[in-house]
């Protein structure tokens, strides 16, 4: 399978994605990233970089992660939209949150950390993939700003769905490595 059609499979939300433009743009950021890094099983990618991970933790894959930033963004968004009459750009939700953690794709190799891990960090290296697409600049601000590793704060309604129902998604599979370690 191309990386292309690895991205589609791998993805499904992408069809929530109206402009047929950005949608292909989210899906070459996502080939570019896997081509640049060799990657051959996306589904296989990890959440964390497994170097610095003291246990496994159950279902903890980027592509499981990267799709529950994707569905609470919407499930906020649309709450939000309904409720308050919120004005909010959805295809700005979707595609933003598909490619917000893009650079961990670039944090490791296997189980150990890359150079772009260790001295540049996923907030900062995901802009490439991003702007090497063609996205819009507000895709590279998401990508800064969902996390506190960066000091960027969410300038935007859409950033700030994106960085709070990914830290909802974290916290999610967090509880789930604590319940693990209480079976154990
Ligand atoms: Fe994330």
């Amino acid at each position: 399978m191309d990386s292309t059609a690895a991205v589609a499979d791998a993805f499904p939300e992408l069809d929530e994605i109206e402009d047929d433009d950005l949608r292909a743009r989210v899906v070459a950021a996502w080939a570019t990233a896997l081509e640049e890094n060799a990657v051959d099983d996306v589904a296989a990618l990890p959440w964390f970089p497994p170097a610095q991970r003291k246990h496994d933790i159950t279902g903890e894959t980027l592509v499981g992660h990267v799709r529950d930033v994707v569905r609470g963004s919407l499930a906020l968004a649309d709450s939000l939209a309904d409720s308050r009459g919120a004005d909010v750009d959805r295809d700005l939700v979707v595609a933003a949150a598909l490619v917000h953690d893009i650079g961990k794709v670039y944090e490791f190799d296997g189980h150990d950390d890359t150079a772009v891990g260790r001295l540049v960090g996923h907030p900062y290296y995901g802009v490439h993939p991003v702007a090497a697409a063609g996205l819009p600049a507000a895709y590279a601000h998401v990508v800064l700003s969902h996390t506190d590793r960066t000091p960027v704060e969410p300038a935007f309604f859409e950033a700030v769905i994106v960085k709070r129902a990914d830290e909802a998604a974290a916290a999610a599979i967090r509880a789930t490595a604590l319940d693990d370690l209480r079976d154990a």
